[in-house]
Parts: structure tokens; C-alpha cells; sequence
């Protein structure tokens, strides 16, 4: 069987799934039951100087036919205060010394702020700071999340004041919220981050209620704009990841939407080193890490892989900037004899490409060759995956 274990920044996990930063690790008791289940490593909830009071309700799905496709927070960072926190890390790391336990942080850009935090949590025996410059609700109005994220200067200077006195590796949690992330991530190289971290939640209005035409979700009658993550981000968050493991060369740790095992393994391929779970294991709790891990392992069994470096990465080269494209690649539809004739190609091709299928229902249709353009829409619509694109 393969071997899943892998060393991030120097740390041994088990596993590369991580819990993220979020409700899952709200407390000691939550962190302990989900290692209990085979995680291979957490951050608690973000801890700041002061705790916070939480909106309610403060969640929100995206639903596709009845289905949760995605979500919106509005929940801010830990409503524990450090002296608890202590008391909660200690706890976990009684229990699990061995699996990589990380404290999410954050304060306003004030040194004596950051430094005071990471004094007070050094001590507990955390294997690493993940800096949460990055959560897009909430703390920015007070200077602190997104508010540093999305300046490079202020994210540099907060990585350097951390630096300077942790024991421990740091790493950065960062926004997609901004023009160029690769840029953000870069002044956090430069600062002394021993790893990146992406992404935190897609700044947005999940929903408008259609009887009181009140954006979702509604407190006391008025809306904000929140934190989207789940299923729906994960492009977005893949392509952050591919920017910042191609812009720095850092250890990534890669999240945002990840919720089956081929989730994981594109993350892992676009750079990410390890990998954390936040919306999933909300939505069908700790357990998941089961399918994820033996998935996982399969998956590197039929390809022959002996672990996840052949994995970590294998991508990336093979992401260029647009220019570079091969303009020569030409390719045109084919239909094969599966086709129902339910004409769902005829259609998007009519209206949405270049009138190149014609066809009579429940007959197989006919692909004009010279007329196709070669963009797929066809494929794309077929429920019947009849067509596929082949080479000119
Ligand atoms: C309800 C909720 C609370 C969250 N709280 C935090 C937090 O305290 N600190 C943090 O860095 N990220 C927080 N996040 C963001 C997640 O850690 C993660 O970056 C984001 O949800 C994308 O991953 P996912 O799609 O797997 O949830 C929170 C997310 C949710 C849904």
C-alpha cells in the first residue's frame, strides 16, 4: 500500500488532510474526536487577543436542486479567550503529541499585538502559527484578516514581527480577495514565511430571499457580505494555489472547497504540500477522513505511486501563461454511436458555437467537420458523453 505520510516544513503527518481553521476546531474536544478518526493534522479556530461575540444565524447555503453546492459565513474568529486556548492546546497536544497541531492567529497590524499572541501560544507546545491575514468579514473593519491580506506591506511587516520570535515555522493564510495573490504571497516569502496557505473564503452575497428581497443570510432583518466556500470555490482556490507554489517555491498548504479524494489529489498537483477541510467536514462531519484517506490510497496504488511525491506538484510545469498556448493544437467533434439523439448539442451548438450539428431526434446527429471550431460546448451538454474531441 502506499505510503500517505508526508513532511511539511519539517513536520511528520500521518496523512496530508489537515482540519481547517473554522467550527471543526472549535474546541479541544472537536480536535481530539476528528484525530481519533485519523486526521492527519488541525488548526484551531483563529485566535485573537480578544474573543468574539458571533452573529446568529450567521450560515447560509447555496443550494442546486436541493442540493448544498456551497455556503456563506458570517461567523468571526474564536469566541475563546487565550488563557482557554492554552488550556485547550495543552489538552490535544497531552493526547496527540505526535500529530501536527497548528494555532491560527490574528491581530491588527500593531508588532506588540502579534507578539504578545505568539508568546502567549509558544507556550503551549503548538507545532506551528498558521497568520490569519485573510478572513474577509468582520475583522477588517478593525484592521485585522483581510484587512493585512490584501497589502503586501502589511503582510510582509506582520510576517517579519512574527518571525522574530517564534520558535516555531509560521505559515501565511491568504486571501483570494486581491488583484494578485501571487504578489501578497511573495511579500510573505520575502518576510520569513516558512509556508503559504490558500484560500480563505470568496468574499460574496450567497443569496436574496425572493419575498422580503433581503440579501441571505438575514440578522434582525439586514444582511452583510460574507465568506463563500465549499464546492463552488474550489477553481478558485486551485488556481491560487498553482500562483503561489509557482510565484515563491514555498510549501503550500491547500484548501477551499476540497471534499472527496480526487479534490485532494488536484490540489496536491497544482503544489499543495498537505491539505486542509473546513465546509465538508461541517456539512458530514469528521468521518470523511475514512473515504479521503482510503481514496486517496487506492488512487496512488492504480497509478503505481509509492507515495505522494509523484504527486505533490506534477502539474505545475505543465501550467503556462496564455501566450504560450499552442495556437497548432486543432480539434473537432466526434459523435459515436451512443448518441440518443436527444439533440442538447444541436441546440448549444445552434445558439452557443458555430451551427455545426444538425441531427433528427432519436437519430445519431451529424457533426459538420469543417463548420466545427473545435470549443467543446458539444461535449459539454451531451448527458450521453457521445461526443468527444479528436484530433484534425
Ligand atoms: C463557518 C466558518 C468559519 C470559519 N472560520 C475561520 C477562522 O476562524 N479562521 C480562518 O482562518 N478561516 C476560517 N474559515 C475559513 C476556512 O478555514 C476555509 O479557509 C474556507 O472555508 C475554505 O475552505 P472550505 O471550502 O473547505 O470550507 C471559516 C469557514 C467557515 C465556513
Amino acid at each position: 500500500m502506499a505510503d500517505l505520510s508526508v513532511d511539511f516544513v519539517g513536520m511528520y503527518f500521518p496523512n496530508p488532510f489537515m482540519l481547517a481553521s473554522a467550527p471543526p476546531t472549535r474546541t479541544a474536544e472537536m480536535i481530539k474526536r476528528a484525530f481519533a478518526t485519523g486526521w492527519g493534522g488541525a488548526v484551531t479556530k483563529t485566535i485573537a487577543l480578544d474573543p468574539t461575540q458571533n452573529l446568529q444565524p450567521r450560515l447560509q447555503p447555496l443550494r442546486y436542486r436541493k442540493r448544498n453546492v456551497g455556503m456563506e459565513n458570517v461567523e468571526l474568529i474564536s469566541q475563546l479567550t487565550i488563557e482557554d486556548w492554552q488550556r485547550e492546546i495543552a489538552n490535544v497536544k497531552s493526547a496527540y503529541p505526535d500529530r501536527p497541531l497548528w494555532a491560527s492567529i490574528m491581530a491588527a497590524p500593531v508588532r506588540e499585538e502579534w507578539q504578545r499572541l505568539v508568546e502567549a501560544i509558544q507556550e503551549t507546545g503548538i507545532d506551528a502559527f498558521e497568520l490569519n491575514v485573510s478572513c474577509p468579514h468582520g475583522m477588517p473593519g478593525k484592521a485585522m484578516g483581510a484587512f493585512v491580506g490584501q497589502n503586501a506591506k502589511l503582510t510582509g511587516e506582520v510576517v517579519s514581527w512574527v518571525k522574530k520570535i517564534a520558535k516555531v515555522p509560521i505559515m501565511v493564510k491568504l486571501t483570494p480577495n486581491v488583484t494578485d495573490i501571487a504578489f501578497v504571497a511573495q511579500a510573505a516569502k520575502e518576510n520569513g514565511a516558512d509556508a503559504l496557505c490558500a484560500i480563505n473564503t470568496v468574499l460574496g452575497i450567497i443569496s436574496v430571499d425572493l419575498d422580503t428581497l433581503t440579501p441571505l443570510p438575514t440578522v434582525g432583518g439586514v444582511s452583510t457580505y460574507g465568506g463563500y466556500s465549499g464546492p463552488g470555490i474550489k477553481p478558485i482556490a486551485l488556481r491560487c494555489v498553482a500562483q503561489i507554489a509557482k510565484a515563491t517555491g514555498l510549501p503550500v498548504c491547500g484548501l477551499g472547497g476540497l471534499s472527496t479524494w480526487e479534490d485532494a489529489v488536484e490540489f496536491m498537483a497544482v503544489g499543495a504540500g498537505t491539505v486542509q477541510v473546513g465546509t465538508a467536514v461541517m456539512w458530514k462531519g469528521c468521518g470523511i477522513i475514512e473515504e479521503l484517506v482510503q481514496g486517496l490510497s487506492n488512487y496512488l496504488d492504480s497509478k503505481g505511486f509509492t507515495n505522494l511525491k509523484s504527486v505533490i506538484g506534477a502539474a505545475l510545469p505543465k501550467i503556462v501563461e496564455f501566450p504560450e498556448m499552442p495556437l497548432t493544437s486543432r480539434v473537432r467533434a466526434s459523435v459515436d454511436d451512443t448518441c440518443n439523439g436527444c439533440l442538447l448539442c444541436v441546440t448549444a451548438c445552434a445558439d452557443g458555437g458555430f451551427q455545426a450539428i444538425t441531427g433528427v431526434r432519436g437519430e445519431i446527429v451529424e457533426i459538420n467537420g469543417t463548420k466545427c471550431d473545435g470549443c467543446g460546448l458539444c461535449a459539454m451538454v451531451c448527458p450521453m458523453n457521445s461526443i468527444t474531441m479528436v484530433p484534425r
